[in-house]
């Protein structure tokens, strides 16, 4: 039982020898893995409350239908989000106008680029801290001796919403550039509704830059063999400003509410949306960043795509802080600024296992 010895485990040796066979988590399923490597044991309690007892939980949802500009319903969507912003951090959003065949054809166009003979994929292959904006790994944990999560994810990064065509993979090219042109008129919609849910200018976050680049992650969570001992994503919250979620049906995204595990449930052609790190110091703590973690599971594969929008390239090292506009004499700031960089490394450097690094930047 290799796998179960403790003291004399090499951590480093392991993710070296995982890293080399580029074939990612796909790959130990494809060589007929029945047993849980060890670097992808999680202690027990990351693991707490797994199978949940939490149960399920409905996040409010939005209606997005007439909540454009001058639109019927703009005031009590403003409203609605506000406070789902404010309570929940997470919350479905409806009637987007991303027709349910487009997410679809995403969905399987992820799927079928992980599922690529692996010589195929090889030329994407590249470790999490490379810089070129395309890249495929399993998003291995940096800090020494983290566990890793049973997941692959290939990383397409649109810098002031560009990305040369040429680097996506031709697999799913096409339905990424749909589908990046609908996350783009939605991120529009987002900055407009949130700015005016603080009570700012309907323009406010847009001229802030803070949401003018995408990254898109695009997760293969494969079957696992052992899904009691591991979890797909370990917990985390997100480090930019908003994230724009599509999940497939399969289910396994929990979030953290009142110290209990809640199961997300999926529901097709929904998005879920979920404030992020940055945003949380921005808005002054009104809005929340969450916990979340996906859990490994003995179905699959599961297919999601995260897009996480971030700062413009010119705001990448600009100082985000709370906005001036929403501090008073009553209510002074609660976060010290930070830009992007820096709260990425204060992210990083404590690894994947801090749920965020926002207790830093606190007052
Ligand atoms: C993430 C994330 C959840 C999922 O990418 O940050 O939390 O369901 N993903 O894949
Ligand atoms: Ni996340």
């Amino acid at each position: 039982m290799a796998n179960c010895s403790n003291g004399d485990f090499d951590w480093g040796r392991a993710v070296e020898e995982f890293s080399e066979m580029k074939t990612g988590v796909k790959g130990l399923m494809d060589a007929g893995v029945t047993e849980l490597p060890r670097l992808f044991v999680h202690p027990p309690e990351d693991l707490q409350s797994h199978p949940p007892h939490g149960g399920q939980l409905e996040l409010p949802t939005i209606d997005l239908d007439g909540a454009e500009r001058g639109g019927a319903r703009r005031r009590e969507v403003v409203e609605q989000m506000g406070k789902a912003a404010a309570e929940w951090g997470f919350f479905r959003i409806v009637n987007h106008g991303i027709p349910a065949g487009e997410m679809d054809g995403m969905l399987e166009a992820v799927k079928r680029f992980h599922e690529l003979p692996a010589e195929e994929k090889l030329a994407f292959y590249a470790p999490a801290h490379d810089p070129r904006p395309v890249k495929l790994n399993s998003n291995l944990p940096v800090r020494e001796k983290d566990p890793a999560s049973w997941r692959d994810v290939l990383t397409c990064v649109f810098r002031d919403d560009q990305l040369e065509a040429q680097l996506i993979p031709s697999a799913l090219r096409k339905e990424m550039l749909d589908y990046v042109k609908y996350m783009m008129g939605l991120r529009g919609l987002m900055n407009e509704l949130l700015a005016e849910a603080l009570g700012l200018p309907t323009d406010y976050l847009s001229n802030l830059e803070c949401m003018s680049s995408q990254s898109l992650a695009c997760w293969y969570y494969p079957v696992c063999p052992e899904p009691n001992k591991t979890l797909a994503s370990p917990t985390h919250s997100d480090l930019t400003f908003l994230t724009l979620l599509m999940q497939d049906t399969t289910g396994g995204l929990q979030i953290l509410r009142d110290d209990q595990w809640f199961d997300v449930t999926p529901v097709r052609g929904a998005l879920i949306a979920n404030i992020a790190d940055l945003m949380q110091i921005i808005s002054n703590g009104k809005f929340i960043s969450v916990r979340h973690r996906v859990r490994a599971q003995a179905v699959g594969p599961r297919i999601s795509v995260a897009c996480f929008f971030g700062p413009s390239v010119r705001a990448t090292s600009k100082a985000f802080g709370p906005i001036k506009e929403l501090l008073s004499d009553e209510s002074g700031p609660r976060y010290r600024e930070v830009t992007l960089l820096q709260y990425l490394s204060s992210y990083k450097s404590k690894g994947e296992r801090v749920a965020s690094a926002l207790h830093y930047y606190q007052i």
